[in-house]
């Protein structure tokens, strides 16, 4: 296994070290929001377009059972708004992941991205997330079969390892089996392991050690692949630290929990025009579709507790969300939350302005 990867890390040595270097600012994966279970629903990347055009969005992962046996419309259903958007698929069994793959073309999504990072004991029970990383030639059959029957890209999302396995050859070998077997070409790397016994999920997002350097030395030894660094990024500063290293960056917890990080995104990283609003138009934009989404039968909490995270770090954020969140006002218009929730703020004026519309 060793000499095969030497071998694949010769032939794809670049001739410059600036090829190692990120392919420019159109490479769809250099900037992304992270699959996150309850969290990246559609509301929440609806939310998130409010405040980046460009970014590349996941769904959060749907196994392909629920896939192939469930509501298949309530699981892959998406406002074109939303893209570019990949949908995140959770199994190992190569037919079954086809048959998903087929349909998340066949619903319109860019990417079709298969977990292989989910260190839960349920995922783990139906033998896919992280601990297939043990399983590289599985991984790489289930990679080919997806792409044998779909044009959109196939891409994988995984860890730097599994338990207390910290050698880099082990990605390594991960990496180059899938490259070289499936043709995958897009590796998301969440920079830590994943620890399969004693730790929740939580903790697996915590507890063990972010290694970045690992997913640097990736690139430096597949330079051919897009590689894009996942993990504990939480400043421009540091993604823009991190673009000197790989293809691409993946931000999680920061983009739920401080949304408006985002607004620079388009501008900053993404040869993009900047976004023209300001917090209280993407607040009033969302008032709007909370209105649409009661209108249509769907409690507007639904989509209203993703962004709880707008004012982060303003003057007043605090009431703000309490006000947002306070259950007893969930059967009243949005629009007259949104007052409520800035009165005594600097801001009645505009917001008022959306009271008349409304
Ligand atoms: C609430 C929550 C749910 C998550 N669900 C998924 C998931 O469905 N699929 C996945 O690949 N990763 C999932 N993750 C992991 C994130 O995609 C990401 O890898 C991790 O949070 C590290 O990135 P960060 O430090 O930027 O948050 C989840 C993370 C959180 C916080």
């Amino acid at each position: 296994m060793g000499d095969c990867f030497r071998c694949i890390r010769s032939l794809n040595r670049p001739s410059n070290r600036s090829s190692v270097l990120n392919p420019g600012p159109l490479n769809p994966w250099r900037l992304s929001v992270a699959p996150m279970m309850d969290w990246t629903d559609r509301h929440c990347r609806v939310f998130h377009r409010q405040i980046t055009r460009h970014t590349r969005l996941y769904t959060e992962m749907v196994t392909t059972g629920a896939l192939l046996h469930g509501d298949v419309p309530r699981h892959l259903d998406f406002d074109p708004v939303e893209q570019p958007l990949a949908l995140q698929l959770g199994g190992s069994e190569p037919d079954d992941l086809a048959r998903c793959a087929r349909l998340a073309q066949d619903w319109g999504y860019d990417e079709v991205n298969l977990n292989c990072g989910c260190p839960s004991e349920r995922v783990q029970r139906g033998a896919f997330g992280a601990c297939l990383m043990a399983e590289a030639d599985l991984v790489a059959g289930g990679l080919k079969a997806m792409q044998d029957v779909v044009d959109i890209p196939v891409t994988v999302k995984h860890r730097i390892g599994i338990d207390r396995v910290d050698s880099y050859d082990f990605v390594r070998d991960f990496v180059g089996t899938l490259a070289t077997r499936s043709g995958c070409r897009v590796f998301i790397v969440h920079a830590r392991n994943a620890w399969l016994q004693g730790l929740s999920p939580k903790e697996n997002r915590e507890i063990p050690p972010l290694r970045p350097e690992l997913v640097h030395r990736l690139k430096r030894d597949f330079p051919e692949l897009i590689i894009v660094i996942n993990g504990g990024i939480t400043s421009n500063q540091q993604i823009a630290e991190q673009l000197q290293h790989v293809d691409g960056v993946m931000v999680g917890r920061e983009s739920y929990h401080n949304p408006w990080l985002m607004a620079d995104w388009d501008a900053m990283f993404l040869g993009a025009e900047p976004r023209l609003g300001d917090r209280l138009t993407v607040e009033r934009d969302m008032v709007v579709y909370l209105q649409k989404l009661a209108a249509a039968g769907t409690p507007w909490s639904h989509a209203s507790r993703h962004m709880l995270g707008l004012w982060h770090g303003q003057p007043g954020a605090r009431r703000w969300r309490q006000v947002w969140s306070d259950h007893r006002l969930k059967g009243i218009d949005p629009a007259q939350v949104h007052l409520r929730a800035h009165a005594g703020n600097p801001r009645p004026a505009e917001a008022l302005s959306l009271e008349s519309s409304a």
